[in-house]
């Protein structure tokens, strides 16, 4: 079925270009047509234009903005949405004053949610992803990556993959699955890490592979977790299997992830609160996206990554929420963008094309996703109007989305 849209006040994001990112000083322009209409064919988008030529001889169903807004699907790059339960009660320690490195090493953390996954059947655990899926697509997402990472064990990371490629397979926004066996040293393998690395290696990655459950591959690289050898040499493996890595990097320390990240042609490295003039100079002339996930700084109340400094730089920076359990529990992506102007200084359009084509970009996607473009993906969302961008980031809790597009369908 065909879609007009018709009586938009500003389509948002149009991109012609062709560009898979921008970066630097690109990425504070973001290209509007005014009073417009939009149709889609099939699942992708067909034309637009402005209203003066306004098609009138195509049969298709109609939706009337009534002057509202359209803009492109939310690209999330970073999620670990299959878990089980919740772990307020980590929140709370936190409020008393533990941090978040105090809680793992007392065996809280990871381990808890590995440990909740274990006793949650595939059934449950789809049921309750389902929920968080249902939430972000209400929330303007169209393209997410989810994570493995809570299962630590051969069995539950194969668990949680299947979960994914369920969710794959029935919802109606698009999902890429990250293996991430390297989130924590498993239970069973305490005090013996190296032997979890290989166990990662040789027993799950090649088990991954078999079921064709993964396309990319993760490591936490960082302070307490895994070393920069240690990530090299799951990547190395990950390779072997064509499953290309986006790296957990530089969240608690400046932990040798970027590098190693970059070294390797990473498609991202994520998190990045912890970060020197030298990782930033080791992203210049990469194709290694850097990805902030603001949310998890807001939730632990640490230090934001340095933003400014990366777009004066003239990277092409992305915006993921990081949906988890123990560090940021929601997958608000306009809430992302808020966060990203008010604690890192980006503008709203700087946090939009972060928070879409170049967050499409993280997951190898910005052909198909990311931008309203001729012969992208009909992914976009219609809001009641709005006086200008800015109120998207500035009014961050007003509900504003009327509907939601997902491959050409309306939700
Ligand atoms: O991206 N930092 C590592 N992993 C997650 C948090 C995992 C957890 O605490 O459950 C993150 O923040
Ligand atoms: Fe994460």
């Amino acid at each position: 079925m065909n879609l007009l849209v018709k009586n938009i006040g500003t389509i948002v994001g149009i991109d012609e270009s062709g560009h898979t990112c921008v970066a630097g000083k690109e990425m504070n322009s973001i290209a509007t047509l005014e009073e417009a209409w939009l149709l889609t064919e099939g699942t992708r988008i067909k034309d637009y234009g402005p209203m003066s030529q306004l098609p009138t001889s195509v049969e298709c169903e109609t939706i009337d903005a009534q002057g509202g807004w359209l803009f492109p699907s939310f690209c999330d790059s970073h999620t670990h949405i299959v878990y089980a339960g919740s772990r307020e009660q980590e929140f709370l320690d936190k409020i008393k004053g533990l941090s978040y490195e105090e809680i793992a090493a007392h065996g809280g953390g990871i381990l808890n949610s590995a440990d909740r996954l274990h006793n949650t059947s595939e059934e449950e655990l789809y049921k309750q992803a389902m929920e968080r899926i249902d939430e972000i697509i209400a929330m303007g997402t169209g393209l997410v990556e989810i994570k493995s990472g809570y299962g630590l064990t051969l069995e539950s990371e194969l668990k949680i993959l299947r979960v994914i490629r369920r969710i794959k397979e029935t919802a109606p926004l698009e999902v890429r699955s990250t293996f991430l066996g390297a989130h924590a040293v498993g239970r069973a393998f305490k005090g013996r890490q190296s032997e979890y690395v290989e166990h990662v290696c040789n027993e799950m990655i090649p088990a991954v592979a078999a079921e064709n459950l993964a396309d990319f591959v993760d490591i936490f690289c960082d302070r307490g977790f895994f070393t920069p050898e240690e990530t090299a040499k799951i990547i190395e493996r990950g390779a072997t299997y064509g499953l290309r890595a986006k790296i957990h990097a530089n969240e608690l320390a400046v932990s040798g992830g970027v590098e190693v990240g970059v070294k390797h042609r990473a498609l991202s490295v994520d998190h990045l609160e912890s970060m020197g003039d030298e990782q930033i100079e080791a992203l210049k002339d990469s194709n290694t996206i850097p990805t902030m996930l603001p949310g998890c700084a807001f939730f632990l109340g640490i230090g934001y990554p340095p933003a400014r400094k990366m777009i004066d730089a003239g990277l092409p920076v992305a915006l993921a929420s990081d949906y988890n359990p123990g560090t940021a529990p929601s997958g608000n992506m306009r809430f992302v963008t808020s966060l990203a102007s008010i604690k890192m200084k980006m503008t709203p359009a700087e946090a939009l094309n972060a928070a879409t084509l170049n967050s499409a970009c993280a997951m190898g996607e910005s052909k198909d996703y990311g931008s309203i473009t001729r012969g992208k993906i009909a992914n976009f969302y219609i809001t009641k109007p709005i006086p200008s961008l800015a109120f998207m980031p500035y009014a961050h809790q007003t509900p504003i989305i009327k509907n939601i597009i997902l491959k050409g369908k309306v939700q």
